[in-house]
């Protein structure tokens, strides 16, 4: 998939906020702090398009992007983040949830891990949902630049086999060295032909 455009659309709470297009649409979601809005910004190649912060909680509404006007990118905001206020934290998976439940044009989502974490309640709970209504969703291991290779593909084999997959299902990623970056959109692609 080649990114020739890209658009910021608007932030959401609510559906009647979010954006009235139908185009086939990709959510980011995962733990606060993980990687999301990096990653985003390596797969369209743009540095800072979508805010990114080393502080958790920076994300904290549903960010909606247009790409090449027949696509679109969901930055959700992460769970699991104990800092930030009872509010926000309560707010975040009415928010979440009803965005998942209620995007008819939401064809997959990339569920971020990092990739030194063992996934968490937050992830199989996640997973089962996702698995539960049939929502196609990749499985993405993240920060693969902070550990080598060889400590790579074992956190890859113990991830993998904790979410129930075949080692092969889950893809390695780095926002520094952009490693992964083609493999995710290439199984992108094949999530919104399907
Ligand atoms: P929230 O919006 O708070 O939920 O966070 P997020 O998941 O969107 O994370 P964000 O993209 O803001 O990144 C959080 C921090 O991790 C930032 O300091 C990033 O620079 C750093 N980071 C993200 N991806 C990578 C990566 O692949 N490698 C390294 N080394 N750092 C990364
Ligand atoms: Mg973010």
């Amino acid at each position: 998939m080649k990114i020739r455009d890209v658009q910021f659309v608007k932030s959401a709470v609510k559906p009647d906020q979010y954006p009235e297009y139908t185009v086939p649409e990709i959510a980011f979601a995962g733990r606060s702090n993980v990687g999301k809005s990096s990653m985003i910004n390596t797969l369209i190649q743009r540095k800072d398009l979508v805010k990114t912060s080393s502080r958790p909680g920076c994300t904290q509404l549903i960010n909606f992007f247009l790409i090449n006007d027949d696509l679109s990118f969901v930055d959700l905001p992460g769970y699991g983040y104990a800092k930030v206020s009872k509010k926000i934290r309560a707010a975040w998976q009415p928010m979440v949830e009803t965005y998942l439940s209620n995007r008819p044009n939401l064809l997959g989502l990339v569920l971020i891990i990092d990739i030194r974490r063992d996934p968490q309640e937050e992830e199989r709970n996640l997973a089962q949902w996702l698995i539960s209504n049939h929502m196609p969703f990749l499985v993405v291991l993240t920060k693969a630049d902070k550990l080598s290779k060889t400590q790579q593909q074992k956190r890859a084999a113990a991830i993998s086999s904790q979410m129930n997959r075949n080692t092969s299902e889950v893809i390695l990623f780095s926002a520094k060295t952009r490693v992964g970056r083609e493999i995710i959109l290439d199984e992108i692609a094949n999530l919104i032909t399907w």
